[in-house]
């Protein structure tokens, strides 16, 4: 008897728990575990937002059902926080808000793509975009980027690897999982292809608060159609350190979101309710809280830089955002033991690139901003000695 869908019984288990499962194995032996794992922030949320967010949560209307594409206060909040960021008027009735970013995706995904459809994603991707994607039977054009290249994709193979079942193309930038940030002429020329050959561009940005500087991510919102071939993504999860909250927020143009609507409808009804409410005074009211955490993460990417800078045989070939993506040693086992070795036996946990999609078998993923900077320190000695087996130097 068929119990479940194949679509999703061909999928992998959630990769998060696996990497766990070695690090509960850890006994210790090299010190203090240092989980580079999961991408949350490693700092607590704002204690206002957290009395914001008990506070809402006690009213009737917390309780209760709310707007589809979620509450115009919030909408008009991020509308105004996008036109700020990228210097583009935004309106609310351009923004939905969603139950997080994942579900942003997978509801966008569904407006988009019919089954037997395809989307392109470049490889490594994030790999709930691939899974959402399969299991809504939607085939994955992979479009591989090389290490050389710090991991930006190439938008001429790209041209040549569309097929006439891809309906879009997904870019993370800052990346998940390289951490390469990707710069507006990239995104442009993306933007561009997308257009010529009637694709969407769908535009993950959730770790967009935490580029450097003040300039806007790229200038694609600057034409005034880009609602009929860009989707933006964005997750208040990691920004705001409320990912346990699940809201995230998807901008598109009119013709999308009236097809959006049924999809949200049918799959969130409205978005969390108090959640809405204290996010919506947070936009302003947490906005130094919010520069003050970029400064944390810009150092903890400097950190990681400069310890890094010291270890000869791991090469760190993109880094940004909240993500480092090493690339093994010579002579090391491929990724998957080498990431069990140090999580199990050194107390190091990352994600094995294979996670990430195809061809990633000589790579690692270091959320290093789930660290501090003393913990990232320690990385160095973790990762020193041959990968054969037991921690072969305790300096
Ligand atoms: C690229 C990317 N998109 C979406 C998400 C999920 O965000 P949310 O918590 O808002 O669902 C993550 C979380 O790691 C991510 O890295």
């Amino acid at each position: 008897m068929t119990v479940s869908s194949p679509l999703v019984r061909a999928i992998g288990a959630p990769p998060i728990p696996a990497a766990r499962a070695w690090a509960a194995r850890y006994r210790g032996q090299a010190g203090p575990a240092i989980d580079l794992t999961q991408a949350v922030p490693g700092y607590p949320p704002h204690p206002d937002l957290l009395a914001k967010l008990a506070e809402a949560a006690g009213t009737r209307a917390g309780a209760s059902y709310g707007d589809i594409f979620g509450d115009e206060a919030l909408r008009a909040a991020l509308a105004g926080d996008l036109s700020r960021r990228y210097g583009a008027a935004f309106s609310a009735e351009q923004v939905s808000i969603t139950a997080g970013c994942n579900l942003a995706f997978g509801m966008a995904m569904t407006a988009i793509a019919e089954p037997g459809a395809a989307v392109m994603l470049p490889a490594p991707w994030y790999f709930n975009h691939e899974m959402a994607l399969r299991m809504q039977g939607v085939g994955v054009v992979p479009l591989p980027c090389r290490a050389e290249v710090g991991f930006v994709p190439d938008v001429e193979e790209a041209a040549r690897l569309i097929t006439p079942a891809v309906r879009a193309i997904v870019l993370v930038t800052p990346n998940n999982p390289t951490g390469a940030v990707y710069s507006p002429e990239v995104i442009a020329a993306f933007a561009k292809l997308c257009r010529a050959r009637g694709l969407w561009l769908v535009l993950d940005e959730t770790y967009r608060d935490f580029l450097p500087g003040e300039a806007a991510p790229h200038s694609l919102f600057s034409d005034p159609d880009w609602g009929e071939y860009v989707v933006h993504l964005y997750s208040f999860s990691k920004a705001y350190c409320v990912p346990g909250h699940r809201v995230g927020a998807i901008a598109c143009g009119g013709a999308l979101r009236e097809q959006l609507a049924k999809v949200l409808d049918t799959m969130q009804i409205c978005p969390p309710r108090a959640a809405q409410t204290a996010l919506t005074w947070a936009v302003e009211g947490l906005r130094d809280w919010r520069e003050g955490n970029k400064a944390i993460m810009a150092g903890r990417a400097a950190a990681f830089a400069r310890v890094m800078a010291g270890v000869n045989d791991w090469q760190v070939d993109a880094l940004g955002g909240y993500f480092a993506y090493l690339r093994l040693p010579e002579g090391a086992p491929d990724a998957m033991a080498a990431a069990e070795i140090l999580a199990s036996e050194r107390g190091l946990m990352g994600l094995p690139g294979p996670f990430f999609g195809p061809g990633q078998e000589r790579h690692i993923r270091l959320a290093f901003a789930n660290a501090e900077e003393a913990a990232i320190a320690l990385v160095p000695e973790r990762l020193a000695g041959g990968l054969g087996g037991a921690l072969e130097s305790g300096d």
